[in-house]
């Protein structure tokens, strides 16, 4: 198994590579006057199962299309297998057609990936495991959906969040709560949140719960914004939630993210190296070195 970490994820691809056991073989990366990428593999693959890791946090499109060029490179050169490791991969949020026109990112980045000659897709947390087993059936590509969430929950029960409250702030991030909620051993929920659709704002509506006076723990897939986490953040505090942990698998943190969930009350933000930023406490290299290995024994 030869493992590549692309220009996005030198030091998790490193890592993944350290928790096998096995070199990792970087690809040399510069990029041209104009913009593009130039990439260039740098050990041979020939015949054997090469492993591109890459994450596509922003700067998104240059990143996926490095993904697109190592793939092609790994499959041209003659890879027996090749597996792309994704831990965050973009634009799964964009897959239903709401209107007319709209453009199904999430199958056209499958798509893609699968004429470039991938084998395996693997990845941590997609937004909707259920769309992407919709697009994987209508695929030959195998897709993986590994969570994270269970190492963020142990990371917080380590902190003292034992028993704590695990919620989702939307029906469709439930499963992550209740992930959560098996290794803190609390009970779990999730809020109700919409979409207006005059302004595109979104609604959160807090049941009550019964967490006055006990720890909570959030768990997302993303945090981008910071707007979905800080609703659900303050809605705890307002519920008069003792501790309140913000956790999300892909640490996004677009604009001023941070500041909002600071505000809402948030007394602890954490997050995985699937994007790797100062809230990445928890690293997923162990998993999927694990996955890696069940798959390429
Ligand atoms: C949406 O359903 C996702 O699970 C996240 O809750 C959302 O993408 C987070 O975005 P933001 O941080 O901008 O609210």
């Amino acid at each position: 198994m030869i493992i590549i970490p692309g220009p996005a994820s030198r030091e998790l691809g490193g890592s993944i590579a350290g928790e096998l056991g096995v070199d990792a073989h970087p690809v040399e990366h510069r990029v041209f006057p104009d913009g593009e990428s130039y990439l260039r593999l740098t050990a041979p693959v020939e015949g054997e199962t090469a492993v591109i890791v890459q994450t596509t946090s922003p700067p998104q499109d240059t990143r996926l299309m490095q993904l697109f060029m190592m793939t092609g490179t790994a499959a041209d050169l003659g890879a027996e297998k090749v597996i792309c490791v994704v831990p965050y991969l973009a634009y799964t949020r964009q897959d239903k057609r709401f209107l007319e026109g709209e453009t199904l990112s999430l199958d056209i980045i499958v798509n893609l990936l699968e004429e470039a000659g991938a084998d395996d897709l693997i990845v941590i947390d997609a937004h909707s495991a259920d769309s992407l087993q919709r697009v994987q059936r209508r695929h030959r590509i195998g897709v993986e959906n590994l969570s994270a969430v269970p190492l963020l929950a142990e990371h917080l029960k380590e902190l003292g969040y034992g028993g704590a409250y695990s919620l989702a702030p939307d029906m469709g991030a439930v499963h992550l709560a209740e992930l959560g909620g098996e290794v803190l051993g609390g009970d779990f929920g999730f809020f109700e949140k919409r979409r207006s659709r005059g302004t595109g704002e979104i609604e959160m509506t807090v049941r009550e719960l019964d967490i006055r006076g006990r720890d909570a723990a959030v768990f997302d897939d993303i945090i981008s914004s910071g707007g979905t986490m800080a609703r659900a953040v303050a809605g705890l505090k307002a519920q008069g939630a003792r501790q309140v942990a913000a956790a999300c698998t892909h640490a996004l943190f677009v604009g001023d993210a941070e500041r909002r969930i600071r505000e809402a009350g948030a007394d602890l933000i954490l997050a995985t190296d699937t994007v790797a930023t100062k809230f990445s406490q928890v690293s997923v290299a162990r998993l999927i070195a694990e996955r890696l290995r069940s798959i390429v024994p």
